[in-house]
Formats: C-alpha cells, structure tokens, sequence
C-alpha cells in the first residue's frame, strides 16, 4: 500500500459502527493502541494505554502486542520502534511531526557538539532518532531533573533541544548546562499578560504549566511539571480550579478523573480562543486509525545501525528512571 499523504486516504465504508469496528480490527490484528495525553478525546476513549511521552516510552519497552499502533507524533513512534525494532509499529498519520524536534536538526547538533568538547548530551525526546544517535542520554519532562540530579555536579553537559525546559532544568538544579535553541510553538504560545487577567477574574484556580512554556509563564504557576506531572497535581490538590497552560488535550484526562473540579485553558497571545492545541497530535483521527489498522499502514521504520545506536540513550534514561 503506498502511503502518499503520509496517510491512508481510502472511504470509510458508509454505516459502519468506526468505533466498533477499530476495536474488532484491533483484536483481529493482535494490536495495542497507545495514546499520548494530547490526542483528540475520541482517540483518548479507545487507547488501551495513555500516557505522556515517559510512559509511552516505558510501555513499549515491556510491550507483548506485535503490532503497536502510536496515536501521537512521529518521535514517539520512532521511539517504540527504536525499542521494539522486530514489532510493527504504525502511527496513523506520519506527517504527525513536531516543532520542536524540527528545531534541532541533526547535522547542526552534530556541529553543537563538536563545538563543546568534553560534554555530556542530554537529549530531550522529542528528538529524531539521528538527533537520538548523538546522545549520552534521553530524558522527558517527567525525568529530565532527576537524571541530571544523578550526575556528578561538575559533569559539563549539553542539553538539547528545548530551551524552555533545559533553563528550568538549570533553575531547579543550579546547573548551568549548555542550551541548544529551540522550542515547541503550542507551549511558547502563552500569554502572560492574558493568564494574569484570567487569574484575577479566578482567583481561586491554581495555574498549571509544562516546563516547555518561558520563564515568565512558569514564574506564576503553582506548579510547574510534565502533562502527568500536572494531572497529578490536579488530583491530589485541594484546589477545585485550574488553569492550564499546556496543550489542551489534558484537560480530557483531567475532567474524566477530577469530576467537579474546572479546568480552564490557559490563553494563548493570539486570537480569542483558548484552544490550545498542537495540529500535530490533531492529525490522528478516528478514521486514519481506523484505516492504519485496516491496511497495517503507514508503518514507522528506522535503520537497523541507526537504531542500535538510538536505542543506547532511550536504555539508560529508562535505567534511571525506576
Ligand atoms: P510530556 O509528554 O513529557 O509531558 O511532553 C509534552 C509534549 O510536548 C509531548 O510532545
Ligand atoms: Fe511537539 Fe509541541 Fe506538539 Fe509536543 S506539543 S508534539 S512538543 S509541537
């Protein structure tokens, strides 16, 4: 099957039950369906797995299924892959990309690298497995502290590609590791000026906020953490309002488990409404899942030599993660 739009453009047969039937092709294929935190809550209802980017990842690695279909983007696919190199693994739509991993292309990382000598690489995930390749270790928003935490205070490192995260990582260590500079355009969004106002009219709420987002949007949270982080946050605290500022497929997964409590978008600075989503994780649709599972396509491959030397830094971030 030829995947041209990086998708599997085929008619959804007219009548059919698409929920029903993506769970009988599911069983029939021998199938799990994984589902990051951000995908469309449709998406999010039919997952036998949701988790943030570490989850994923650690569930692919202890995976059974033969075939993983990866409801997210393209890096967390590569990432189940990179694990699991004899599975099939399918992300419904594989122009499901990422600004961030975009912001740090691998021949200038090489460059980056080679112009600091004696650094220790810390990739975050979002990253391509070229950019992987390159790295000590990978960290996700939920690890990256304690993995830095771990290394000997005078160990110089490199940390890439986010800046928003490395700096607060920087902040919470008193490191001063060395930045690559990029960013996730839905997490860099944000209005200050905006989340002050809407914290005045909600002065009760707490504000919760990814570390991807700048300095100034994390100096006003409550809390400052990784999507599960502050799911977490949402359901031990007492507070009965939040305000969000991440993307907002959260908010599914904070509604359904905090029944009573608001959760209100953060605003970004743009336009007036609070939809902040990534178009990325958007692209997955009932119907393309349906069609992944129908057609076992588009499947994500890796280079086998690539992937060994991927799969090294994934390894020791999932070590120093138990
Ligand atoms: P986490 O899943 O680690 O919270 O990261 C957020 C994100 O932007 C995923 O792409
Ligand atoms: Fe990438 Fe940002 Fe979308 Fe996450 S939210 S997948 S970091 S573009």
């Amino acid at each position: 099957m030829i995947v041209e739009k990086g998708y599997i453009d085929e008619p959804i047969p007219a009548g059919i039950d698409l929920k029903a039937e993506i769970l009988r092709l599911k069983k029939e294929r021998n199938a799990v369906i994984m589902a990051h935190y951000y995908q469309r809550d449709e998406i999010q209802e039919l997952a036998d797995h949701i988790g943030d980017s570490l989850a994923l990842a650690q569930l692919a690695a202890k995976e059974e299924a033969p075939v993983i279909v990866l409801c997210g983007v393209h890096f967390m696919g590569e990432t189940a892959k990179i694990l699991c190199p004899d599975k099939t693994v399918i992300v419904p739509d594989l122009s499901a990309g990422c600004s961030l991993a975009d912001s740090c292309p691998a021949d200038e990382f090489a460059a980056f690298i080679d112009a600091h000598p004696g650094h220790t690489v810390i990739s975050y995930v979002n990253t391509t497995a070229a950019v992987k390749a390159l790295t000590d270790i990978v960290v996700t928003s939920s690890n990256a502290q304690k993995i830095v935490d771990s290394l000997p205070a005078d160990e110089k490192i490199i940390f890439g590609p986010d800046r928003n995260l490395g700096n607060y990582i920087n902040s919470v260590t008193g490191r001063k590791m060395v930045l690559w500079d990029g960013a996730c355009h839905v997490h860099e969004q944000f209005s200050v000026a905006k989340l002050v106002q809407l914290k005045k009219e909600n002065d009760d709420a707490k504000i919760l906020v990814h570390p991807e987002c700048p300095k100034p949007i994390r100096l006003i949270a409550d809390k400052v953490g990784s999507t599960q982080a502050l799911l977490n946050f949402a359901i031990d605290s007492d507070a009965t309002k939040f305000i969000v500022a991440t993307e907002s497929g959260i908010l599914f997964k904070m509604r359904q488990l905090c029944p009573g409590k608001t959760f209100i978008p953060a605003p970004p600075e743009d336009g007036t409404c609070a939809c902040n989503e990534c178009n990325f994780m958007k692209l997955i649709t009932l119907e393309k899942l349906y069609n992944s599972l129908k057609f076992m396509a588009p499947t994500i491959e890796v280079d086998r030599e690539l992937a060994k030397r991927a799969v090294k830094p994934i390894r020791r971030m999932l070590e120093l993660s138990k």
